[in-house]
């Protein structure tokens, strides 16, 4: 495994592993994983998936300062550089692109990749400005790495789908992958943000993943269940934890992100549906879903 800083130093190192595999008549398949660090089991099922699929795993860490709004965690955000490295030895990845701020941003970027319509709800709505900064810095990435495949977590759901149109729109030619999302035994999605939670919070934390399967069993079972049914029963849930302070909770079509009608039975829904939430437990705030697909009524 080679831990690279430089954006030419990446390019090079590429640019000699694609010449060598040409020279072979192969095409190497290279397979890449955006994060910022601190990194747990969700991340290492991304990189294992990566792994499956390509010749060449490249993992990025780099805790990007233009996706954090002014009162957001940027200064505190949790590093731990030796055990992201032995993990991602673990997981057999072979480049490593671990740039300052300085290397991705010489200057301010006067230049931004802005998705419109799918960034304006759920986070995009309590965190403005933040999906800009996410789709900026996953282009500058991608042009950086020029990968085949990129891969993404459900546990961001209006990342993934931001990113999936973005790619899209712009003829970005490699392909995202989504994977699903990897949580604690007791149900709590794995994130770097948890590490901030208090062992009282920690605990009260686990509301967001029995309240998700609530709803999806309502969701499943219930012949006449209405997406306002589901809603409500969700929030009741949430609301049973004092703790917990509900920035948002939403059905939405998925990847789409459109609205879904609140008196519909959701069973009538064709494709995926999206159930989502944004809760605070003290000063931090966890977002967890679930993604169902519906059949329609047919
Ligand atoms: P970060 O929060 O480090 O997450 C990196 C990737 O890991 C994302 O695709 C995220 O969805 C995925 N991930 C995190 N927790 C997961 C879990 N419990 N199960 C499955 N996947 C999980 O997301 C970012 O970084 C940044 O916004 C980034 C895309 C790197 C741009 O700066």
């Amino acid at each position: 495994m080679i831990v690279l800083t430089q954006i030419e130093d990446v390019r090079a190192h590429l640019r000699a592993e694609r010449l060598a595999a040409a020279k072979e008549g192969k095409e190497l398949q290279v397979g890449f994983v955006p994060t910022m660090g601190y990194l747990h089991d969700g991340h290492a099922s991304l990189l294992r998936s990566a792994r499956m699929d390509n010749d060449l795993v490249v993992l990025s860490i780099f805790v990007n300062p233009i996706q954090f709004g002014p009162n957001e965690d940027l200064d505190r955000y949790p590093r731990d550089r030796d055990k992201d490295m032995a993990l991602a030895k673990r997981e057999g990845v072979d480049i490593v692109f671990l740039p300052t701020v300085e290397e991705m941003y010489p200057e301010p970027t006067k230049t931004k990749v802005l998705v419109s319509e799918l960034t304006d709800h759920l986070c995009g709505a309590t965190r403005p400005g933040h999906f800009d900064g996410v789709t900026t810095v996953v282009s500058k990435l991608l042009h950086i790495v020029v990968p085949n495949r990129a891969y993404f977590g459900q546990k961001d759901a209006q990342q993934l789908a931001v990113i999936t149109q973005m790619v899209k729109d712009l003829n970005m030619d490699l392909e995202i992958i989504p994977c699903p999302i990897v949580r604690e035994e007791d149900g709590l999605a794995l994130s770097s943000r948890n590490v901030y939670l208090s062992p009282e919070e920690r605990q009260a934390a686990l509301v967001l993943s029995r309240s998700l399967r609530q709803a999806e069993q309502l969701a499943r079972q219930s012949e006449g269940a209405t997406a306002e049914d589901i809603f409500q029963e969700l929030v009741r849930t949430i609301e049973t934890e004092r703790a917990a302070q509900i920035d948002y909770a939403e059905i939405r079509r998925f990847p789409s992100l459109a609205p879904v009608s609140g008196s519909l039975p959701v069973k009538e829904i064709e494709g995926k549906i999206l159930i989502a939430i944004a809760v605070k437990f003290g000063a931090t705030r966890l977002i967890d879903n679930v993604i169902l697909t519906m059949e329609g009524d047919k």
